[in-house]
């Protein structure tokens, strides 16, 4: 059991809104491997969000264990948490989050920076994150020169560019038309198959998570279905064919 990248037992999560106590979680347990591609399905308000943002250390646990690349982090104070929320997790959002006066390639370089990584070749190592996700030539385009499909590969790319352990995905397609939703989801499994990376992704869109190899359904703060798709009896374990993408 090596592989885990994430380990979740007994997880309950608490909001105290004066008198009034709401509870998105509620003992869930939880466990991904390497390598993973999984989907996270379930109606508003079943705590979806909620659970990505713990996974990501930036919300925590009321109560239970969570360990993250076999890392404790449940009572890590906050001086270290941050460190693992930068070192260990990509972020992809719904509206992207790019910051929009820095151009793509500065967008990628940036998150490298603030990560530690790739030191003294950052220009070099952006342009390429940046091809793996089919921007070349758009390096210097700043968010508002690209289309939203574009400007989520970005938003890719600079997860990526962390070369994190997890990847959190909240409905990354929920903002893009049919069109550029199906070629980001393709992108995300290709980058699964073909690099290994492990992705947890929040959808609502079936489409969307039968592109993964585990469809998890959250309803009340738990798990109440966990799914291996039919998809993994056809395609190669992503662990099997990590040759460069
Ligand atoms: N910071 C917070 N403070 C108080 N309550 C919160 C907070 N964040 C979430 N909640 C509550 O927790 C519950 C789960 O919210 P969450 O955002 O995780 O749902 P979700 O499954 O992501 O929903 P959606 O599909 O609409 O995005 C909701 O009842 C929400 O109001
Ligand atoms: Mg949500």
């Amino acid at each position: 059991m090596n592989d885990l990248v994430l380990k979740i037992e007994n997880l309950t999560k608490i909001y105290k809104l004066g008198k009034r106590e709401v509870q998105p979680l509620t003992n869930l347990s939880l466990e991904v491997e390497k390598s993973e591609f999984t989907a996270i399905m379930g109606p508003s308000g079943s705590g979806k969000t909620t659970l990505l943002n713990v996974i990501g250390c930036i919300d925590k646990a009321s109560s239970g264990k969570i360990q993250i690349d076999n890392i404790d982090v449940t009572r890590l104070p906050e001086s270290k948490l941050y460190k693992i929320r930068r070192d260990k997790i990509g972020f992809i959002f719904q509206n992207f989050n790019l910051i929009p006066y820095l151009n793509a390639r500065e967008n990628v370089e940036l998150a490298m920076e603030l990560a530690g990584k790739f030191q003294g070749q950052r220009g070099e190592r952006a342009k390429e994150f940046l091809a793996t996700v089919g921007l070349s030539g758009r390096e210097q385009h700043s968010p508002q020169r690209l289309s939203q499909g574009e400007q989520q590969r970005v938003a890719i790319a600079r997860a990526l560019s962390k070369d994190p352990a997890i990847i959190l995905a909240d409905e990354p397609t929920g903002n893009l038309d049919v069109t550029n939703k199906k070629e980001i989801v393709k992108l995300l499994a290709d980058l699964n198959q073909k690099q290994g990376t492990t992705i947890i992704m929040v959808t609502h869109d079936e489409q969307v998570a039968a592109q993964t190899q585990r469809m998890l359904y959250l309803n009340d703060g738990k798990i109440i279905k966990d799914k291996q798709s039919q998809k993994d009896a056809i395609l190669d374990s992503p662990s099997k064919s990590k040759e460069a993408y």
